[in-house]
């Protein structure tokens, strides 16, 4: 199966590293960025959802409409909108974009994130919630004839959709979420399933844990597993960690400095709350038991962060970095995410340096196995014939 490359939309440049210097919505930023994606390989972009922070879905349909290739991925918090409703939303955005939309659809993993717009559920009802969310959108995107719906969370009658997306028979369901729920209603309904980058290890557990709750879910199909790092690369290995540990002291000073107080509501500025979704835990946890696992994994900057999301690093040359991205292709990963600090920056780099090498040497794996298999139905053939 070829690869695929999610990188991240943003609105505006700040990152952990950097304040930012544009509008929180800038324009002409937003797509110089996803541009910057378009033009360099990457295949789709993360359009993420925060409290506070702009509408991702008209930011979009914007990037959308101003270019050709570059598909997205729109992030949705279930309890920002009815379901009938984000369902022709979606579908308005798989028509504009002629077919290139995916939908993660987020849970949410902090009660005080979730309360700034009203939402009071605690986070096992919340993915709940979401699991028949999903299930409405499903069926608003693919059926002709009006339904009825009562459920736990919702409760309508007589609908049916003028709009449906251009995607057959809809677009991709996009999940993530390390907790025993997540994996419940993730297994159940995603069509991709997506994790924070941990050691390999770690991530063969959760890619199986995923694929039981799939199975238990009486699916016959799997979801397709996506791994998000921050890679952090340069010419050579050792300028890489010089940059790795620069990046980690810019952390450090913008968290001190309080840059972060919004992101972590619990806990006073510069200081660190136990963050409250699993995912995080786990990352943390992983940074407490080592700094570098495998190849390049490199966990200092998600321990910086209080394991805020996609947070663990990959440290080195491109060379190193694509090599520690196709182990987690051997694995079973089929989309690996990533994003850098300096995101306009390093979206150009990881696509002209990382991306190629990896591309290359999964055609390579992709053809010998094809290769091996075709050797092994001519032996069978054979052997037929001659027991015959
Ligand atoms: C790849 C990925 C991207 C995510 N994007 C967002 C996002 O944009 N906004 C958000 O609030 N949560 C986001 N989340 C959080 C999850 O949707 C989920 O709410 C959280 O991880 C639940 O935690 P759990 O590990 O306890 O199940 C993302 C999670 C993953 C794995």
């Amino acid at each position: 199966m070829p690869v695929e490359f999610l990188g991240i939309a943003a609105t505006g440049d700040g990152s952990e590293t950097t304040p930012r210097t544009t509008a929180a919505f800038d324009r002409d930023y937003t797509l110089r960025l996803a541009r910057a994606h378009e033009d360099n390989g990457w295949d789709r972009v993360l359009f993420a959802y925060a409290a506070g922070a702009p509408d991702p879905a008209p930011a979009a349909a914007y990037i959308a409409a101003r270019l050709d290739r570059l598909q997205i991925l729109l992030a949705h918090r279930p309890n920002v909108s009815y379901p009938t409703f984000a369902a022709k939303t979606f579908a308005t955005l798989d028509r504009i974009s002629d077919g290139r939309l995916t939908v993660h659809f987020i849970t949410g993993g902090n009660d005080h994130e979730q309360q700034r717009e009203g939402d009071f559920l605690t986070k096992d009802q919340r993915y709940d919630r979401t699991r028949e969310y999903i299930r409405i959108v499903k069926q608003a995107w693919t059926s002709q004839e009006a339904f009825d719906h009562e459920g736990e969370y919702y409760r309508f009658n007589d609908f049916v959709s003028d709009v449906f997306p251009v995607q057959s028979p809809r677009p991709g369901v996009s999940f993530g979420g390390s907790s025993p729920a997540a994996y419940a209603a993730g297994g159940a309904e995603a069509d991709i399933y997506c994790l924070w980058g941990e050691p390999l290890a770690q991530t063969a557990e959760q890619i199986e844990t995923v694929r039981a709750a799939a199975r238990a879910a009486g699916r016959t199909d799997l979801p397709r597993i996506q791994v998000a790092f921050r890679p952090i690369i340069a010419p050579t290995e050792e300028l890489a960690w010089e940059k790795a540990y620069r990046t980690v002291d810019a952390i450090q000073e913008r968290r001190r400095s309080g840059a972060f107080a919004r992101r972590q509501p619990a806990g006073a500025p510069g200081s660190a709350p136990a963050p409250e979704n699993t995912g995080s835990q786990r990352l943390l946890a992983i940074a407490e038991a080592g700094e570098r696992y495998d190849r390049a994994l490199w966990t200092p900057t998600a321990a910086a962060t209080g394991g805020a999301g996609n947070s663990n690093a990959l440290v080195g040359t491109p060379e190193t970095v694509a090599q520690a991205l196709l182990d987690y292709y051997d694995l079973g990963v089929d989309i690996l995410s990533a994003r850098g600090y300096a995101l306009l920056d390093d979206a150009v780099d990881f696509g002209r340096y990382v991306i190629p090498i990896v591309r290359e040497e999964v055609a390579k794996r992709d053809a010998e196995k094809a290769a091996r298999l075709e050797r092994a139905e001519r032996d069978r053939h054979q052997l037929i014939a001659v027991q015959a």
